[in-house]
């Protein structure tokens, strides 16, 4: 991107094309020099820590894809290939294991696609092997992300027979103008259904996807969509803004550009959407999570011990975190580590008894450093820089060419930095990915992102 120059206004702001650094550096800059020898390294580097592990488990499948979506995903209507993939998932997961050795898992997350398509017998193999290979205790925090359109009242219960007790809805608009736009017929009724049938099994951790910068969205439209959200009392709320990045996800060629909202609606509707679900007690964390006062996620908040990660923002404190399935990634003290996106190529590697690690990033001191003020900077909206180069052993010194890049936010008033410290004062939610991206060393060097607000 052109970082900002001079005249700086929030018009200018929302156009600059910035990640959303869910990881630092991001995954544009990961490099295919990590392959599975190195990730064998890195989990052997793991094995050498104590504290508990993370898993997250990457289920790459749909019944359709909807035409906005941007996850890693495919189509499919028969069991067949998901039934393969579980297999290979298996053999993964006990290689894994027998690397990194036997720990304690804090959180374990399914992601994307819809986990849910996955049988019974699947889910009770995998969480078996889980529990055979790691400790899974009462505290651990199990997550799914749910489709409210595949969830019946009998496998609520099956999911919290398995120990899931926080779930994630994708609820994205309630509009059926919008509906019909996005390819995703979703009736208001249907996500009740999801969320009384989840309540009743006792999975009460409950948190709505949902997306502003839709096509067919109004200001008003987008009032609605909240007030229905906010009347079924989710715990958390994630408002994210539409990536559109057709020329990577080809299904979002269906998305009519015409009636993609302009960029000034695109600021209105997320204001809208923001301000609607603050009004409603939530409390605003990050760039675009709310949750409930008393939530683990907004202690987090005030305690400063939120963190990010490549599901967003988390409570989870686990340094290690292993990404189980074709394209999914982990993140461990050494280093990032991609899984191969093909489903028959991670079946090859695993099946031949490989990783099937295809692109990651090997962490110098300096990466560190500037991972930690990222990550302060989108969960905090402000960093300690001194703070930061003391606990990196740096000199405050590496940032003074970052700082410089601030300067118009500074003069703008929205920006404080001095005495090695730097917050935003205003507009934190539009600002925050922006002011992260000066602390960028690889920034203008990788892929084309989506906009920031
Ligand atoms: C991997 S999906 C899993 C949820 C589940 N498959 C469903 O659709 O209900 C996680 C969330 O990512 C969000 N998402 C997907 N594509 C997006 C895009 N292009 N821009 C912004 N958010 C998106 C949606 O809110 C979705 O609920
Ligand atoms: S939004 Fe969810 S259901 Fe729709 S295609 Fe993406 S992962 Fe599948």
């Amino acid at each position: 991107m052109t970082y900002l120059d001079e005249a700086v206004s929030l018009e200018t702001v929302i156009r600059a094309t910035v990640p959303r650094y869910t990881s630092y550096p991001t995954a544009p800059h990961f490099s295919t020099d990590v392959g599975a020898d190195a990730y064998g390294g890195f989990l052997d580097r793991a094995a050498a820590e104590d504290g508990p592990i993370s898993l997250y488990v990457h289920i790459p499948f749909c019944h359709s894809i909807c035409h906005y979506c941007g996850c890693t995903t495919k189509a499919t209507r028969r069991y067949a290939p998901i039934e393969a993939y579980v297999e290979v998932l298996r053999s993964e997961i006990a290689m894994v294991a027998a690397r990194i050795g036997r720990r304690a898992v804090s959180h374990i997350h399914w992601g994307g696609g819809t986990p849910n398509l996955l049988s019974a017998a699947a889910f009770e193999a995998i969480v078996g092997d889980f529990h055979r290979f790691f400790d899974i205790g009462s505290d651990t925090e199990h997550a799914i992300e749910l489709d409210p359109r595949h969830l019946g009242e009998e496998r609520a219960s099956f999911l919290a027979s398995i120990g899931v007790n926080r779930a994630s809805l994708g609820v994205q608009d309630f509009d059926p103008a919008v509906q019909a736009a996005i390819g995703r017929i979703q009736p208001a009724e249907t996500v009740m259904a999801a969320v009384d049938h989840l309540r009743g099994a006792g999975i009460t951790s409950l948190s709505f996807d949902l997306i502003y910068g839709l096509p067919e969205q109004t200001v008003s439209s987008i009032r609605r969509t909240v007030e229905t959200a906010m009347a079924l009392a989710p715990d958390r709320i994630s408002l994210f803004g539409y990536a559109h990045v057709p020329w990577f996800r080809v299904n979002q060629k269906l998305i009519d550009t015409a009636k993609l909202p302009g960029s000034e609606l695109r600021l209105e509707l997320e204001r809208t959407a923001h301000g609607s679900i603050k009004a409603a007690g939530y409390t605003p964390v990050g760039i675009d999570h709310f949750a409930r006062p008393g939530d683990a996620m907004a202690l987090a908040l005030s305690t400063r011990t939120l963190r990010r990660n490549f599901q967003g923002y988390t409570t989870d404190r686990a340094d290690t975190l292993i990404g189980f399935g074709a394209s999914s990634i982990g993140r461990t003290p050494a280093g990032y580590a991609q899984n191969v996106t093909d489903t028959g190529n991670w079946r090859e590697r695993i099946v031949g008894g490989r990783f099937a690690t295809e692109r990651g990033r090997v962490l110098t001191a300096e990466d560190r450093l500037r991972a930690d003020v990222i990550e302060q900077i989108l969960c905090f909206f402000d960093v300690d820089l001194s703070a930061m180069a003391a606990r990196h052993g740096a000199d405050l010194a590496v940032f003074s060419a970052d700082l410089d890049k601030l300067e118009p936010l500074v003069r703008s008033g929205w920006v404080t930095a001095h005495g090695g410290r730097v917050a935003i004062l205003r507009h934190g939610a539009e600002l925050a990915r922006l002011v992260a991206s000066a602390f960028d060393a690889y920034l203008g060097t990788g892929g084309r992102h989506s906009v920031a607000v």
